[in-house]
């Protein structure tokens, strides 16, 4: 049984299969696509929202440290992914580099992983832009009645109806096939460091030096019976629960992690790139290194402008305009704003049904999931599907804790891939590698150790989420993926009514 679950579907039959005519993708982006796609999905709610909620609960002003620590984590994860992107160039990220790697179990843990990645950090960033639209909505004079602006701050019934009202136009759009043009997704990018920059340039004017101090707030012990809330090192060291002091950056830090998500969804579209070999490395490491440094920059001028424990949660970029007499401004950034979190939203709902593709082209999942429209020729089935759970969950869950579970499955996936950096190495050394992560096993080794670091401080609860999704994964392989993996069908490898999801991202 063992050879079965550790089968590895060998990388010259996954670029045989990439290749197959009818599930072909058009190889058409350069470095320059990539890094533009990859600002395009990082820069989004991580920045826009979690920020201010972050440095009110957890950091601070040192919520700029925090970007940093989960900027080296990023890094070191991405020297990883850039390998296995550049040799491994086909459709399917993470999932299809341990399919090569560790064998079809530890893929389908992957894809499972991944799923979860997708979905729930859509609806992450739908909730975001719906803070961003309420603001806006403000300066309007319009406001939302509370049972209809999510669980956050509602008394009792909370449903973030804008949200979920997102989530299910863009799926709407995603099965009709409609697809952002290179051209929108440029301008789109463009409107969004615009407004990363105004924030900055304009708001370095509104800094009170006063607001930093304290840089790093106190330690402060939490509240008796939050114990599941708190982060699992703190537990497991049998240390007092606390928040803030350097402890709080590391917690802020395996939060505002999810402001990096979408460099690892870069590395999908190695199968459409022109030149994965030279091109993937620059376009993951290039998105990386800017978002890094707009971030940071962000983070010190929005907790000078306005003292941490005053920031809003919501949408704490425009609001610190508003609080220092700045309503344009404000109105501005939260316009902005919002258009840039819907393409994210877009590119993450997309993302996922690419995974769904992969996997069901291995026969992993169902090939109900992967027969397209007749005639929209989309994968409208899990589209709709996955389209409706998370609009649901959109609605009802509150940011934080979404975006939580998001960052322990990524980084989770991070864990992986670091491994297979070094399996691989070993197993198949032949492979030609355009992009070698430097210093292996080292730097693959800090990757893991990082990336757990990071995981260690996300709160007990969140393990626990993150606990059942994946036994239910495992129950899923075992009732089905196991017995449908193509891999054990050899005869049916080019059958089928599987086809080719949209083939641009942009
Ligand atoms: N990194 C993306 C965001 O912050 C997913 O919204």
């Amino acid at each position: 049984m063992s050879s079965t679950l550790f089968r590895t579907k060998r990388v010259e039959q996954s670029l045989r299969d990439a290749e197959e005519p009818e599930h072909a993708l058009k190889k058409s982006l350069s470095a320059t696509d990539l890094t533009v796609f990859g600002v395009g999905v990082i820069i989004g709610t991580g920045i826009f929202v979690l920020t201010g909620t972050v440095a009110k609960n957890n950091a601070g002003p040192a919520v700029a440290l925090a970007f940093v620590v989960a900027g080296v984590v990023c890094a070191l994860a991405a020297l990883c992914y850039a390998e296995f992107a550049s040799s491994v160039p086909v459709a399917g990220s993470a999932y299809t580099f341990s399919y090569a790697s560790l064998g079809e179990l530890p893929a389908w843990i992957i894809g499972w992983d991944l799923v979860l990645e997708f979905a729930l950090g859509t609806a992450v960033v739908a909730v975001g832009w719906s803070g961003y639209i309420r603001s806006l909505m403000e300066n309007a004079g319009w406001q939302m009645p509370e049972a209809l602006s999510g669980r956050e701050g509602a008394d009792g019934f909370g449903f973030d109806i804008l949200a979920a009202g997102l989530v299910l136009v863009l799926t709407a759009i995603l099965v009709i096939g409609m697809k952002l043009s290179a051209r929108i997704t440029s301008l789109v990018v463009a409107i969004k460091v615009t407004v990363v920059l105004v924030v900055i340039v304009a708001g370095a004017f509104f800094i009170k030096g006063a607001n930093y101090d304290p840089f790093i707030p106190k330690a402060q012990a939490v509240e008796a019976g939050g114990d599941l809330q708190s982060p699992l090192v703190q537990l497991l060291f049998g240390w007092a629960p606390s928040n803030f002091g350097v402890m709080g950056v590391f917690t802020a830090a395996s939060v505002v992690f999810f402001a990096f998500i979408g460099f690892d969804i870069v590395a999908t579209a190695a199968e459409e790139t022109k030149n994965p070999q030279r091109d993937m490395p620059r376009g993951i490491l290039g998105s990386l290194f800017i978002c890094t440094a707009l971030y940071v920059a962000v983070s010190i001028v929005v907790t000078g402008m306005q003292h941490y424990t005053k920031l809003s949660v919501d949408a704490p970029l425009a609001d610190a305009f508003k609080a220092t007499g700045h309503p344009w401004f404000a109105g501005f950034i939260s316009f902005g704003a919002s258009v840039g979190l819907t393409v994210v939203c877009m590119i993450l709902l997309l993302g996922q049904t690419r995974v769904f593709f992969a996997m069901s082209r291995d026969g992993l999942l169902p090939r109900f999931f992967s027969h397209v429209h007749p005639r929209y020729r989309t994968p409208h089935r899990p589209t709709i599907l996955l389209g409706v759970v998370i609009a649901v969950v959109a609605g009802f869950t509150s940011l934080g804790e979404l975006a939580e579970l998001v960052n322990i499955g990524t980084l989770f996936a991070f864990v992986v891939v670091a491994v297979s950096v070094i399996i691989l190495r070993r197993t198949r050394p032949d492979l030609p590698r355009a992009f070698r992560t430097p210093w292996v096993p080292v730097v693959p080794a800090l990757s893991v150790l990082a990336s757990l670091w990071l995981m260690l401080n996300l709160p007990a609860e969140t393990w626990t989420r993150f606990a059942v999704w994946m036994v239910l994964g495992f129950v899923l392989y075992f009732l089905y993926g196991r017995t449908h993996s193509r891999l054990g069908r050899p005869e049916e490898t080019t059958t089928g009514e599987v086809t080719k999801p949209p083939s641009d991202h942009a």
